[in-house]
């Protein structure tokens, strides 16, 4: 199948990529996605007949149960394994491409989460269905960063000149890579990332949003960007991607929405986070009225809906 990551994105492409996605694309998802979510007439037979398979060989909760209750919602049906690094035959030394080549005998379409940046792309060129990709270690996760756009778009009314800030961990945080190549294809943007020194975005990433001009701060003054956005996305530090425990204890901790950041937050600034969240977004943010997260875990259906429906050529 596809695994060109700049494969444009289309009926029956795997999604390795958010590189796939120009803002017209974003567009068409997005209006598929609101057809999703009214449930409009004939949403729910979009997929009968069709089997999802879920490869999960990280933990997760919400990506794979909302693609498994989108592909229901669709009237499709489901196969998974619980956890593909310990009950699959990849313990018994299966590789990858072989492991997506059978799977791809029993599906039409697959999803699945890696430990490795690059196993979506892998995977996609050994399979003969399409792979969507929902997360490659500390890569990518592309579906993540469509429905955090379309929470973005849904709250401010744009995609474009906004001002974003990405704060924890920019080195491992796929989503916040994902979610940063997203939004530089528009424009007017200004992307803040606030990581500490240990956790900082890849030069090439960087140099990436750059080049499609994007003006790029990098920081670690908190406070100054939260005093001046419109998003602020907070991230998790992602202890497992970390190279040792003494670097990990040096990213984490190290900014955190407590009461004081809160009372310095834009007044017009969405708070978003893909979740789980720890110390960095405490619970007493949830009854603020600019926290979006939970809303935007909740479009994670309707999203998935309108990927699936187009990867199986049925929307
Ligand atoms: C994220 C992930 O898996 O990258 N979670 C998610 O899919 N919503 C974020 C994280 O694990 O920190």
């Amino acid at each position: 199948m596809t695994s060109d990551p700049v494969t444009p994105w289309g009926k029956g492409t795997s999604v390795v990529s958010i590189r796939q996605f120009d803002p017209l694309r974003v567009a068409e998802l997005f209006a598929l996605a609101d057809r999703m979510g009214a449930g409009a007439e004939g949403v729910g037979a979009l997929a009968r007949g069709r089997i999802m398979a879920t490869l999960f060989y990280e933990p997760s909760t919400r990506t794979r149960l909302s693609f498994e209750a989108a592909m229901l919602r669709l009237g499709g049906q489901v196969v998974s394994t619980e956890n593909a690094a310990s009950m699959s035959s990849a313990v018994k030394g299966e590789s990858l491409a072989d492991t997506v080549r059978i799977v791809s005998g029993y599906a039409d379409v697959i999803v699945l989460r890696h430990h490795e940046a690059g196993a979506a792309r892998l995977a996609a060129a050994a399979a003969d269905v399409p792979v969507l990709n929902a997360g490659d270690g500390p890569g990518e996760h592309p579906t993540q960063a469509l429905l955090d756009a379309y929470t973005i778009v849904r709250r401010t009314g744009r995609l474009d000149h906004l001002r974003v800030a990405l704060v924890g961990d920019m080195a491992y945080g796929r989503t916040a890579h994902s979610l940063s190549l997203l939004l530089a294809n528009y424009p007017g943007q200004t992307i803040t990332f606030v990581a500490p020194d240990v956790a900082r975005a890849p030069a090439a990433l960087v140099a990436e949003l750059r080049a499609r001009g994007a003006t790029v701060v990098e920081s670690e003054d908190f406070g100054a960007a939260i005093a001046d956005c419109d998003v602020l996305y907070m991230t998790r530090v992602q202890k497992e991607r970390f190279p040792s425990p003494e670097l990990y204890a040096r990213a984490q901790g190290r900014f955190a929405l407590d009461a004081d950041a809160l009372a310095r937050l834009s007044p017009r600034a969405w708070i978003l986070h893909p979740l789980p969240r720890l110390g960095e977004l405490p619970e007493a943010v949830d009854a603020d009225p600019r926290a979006v997260y939970f809303e935007q875990a909740r479009n994670g259906v309707p999203i998935r809906m309108a990927l699936l429906a187009r990867a199986l050529g049925a929307a």
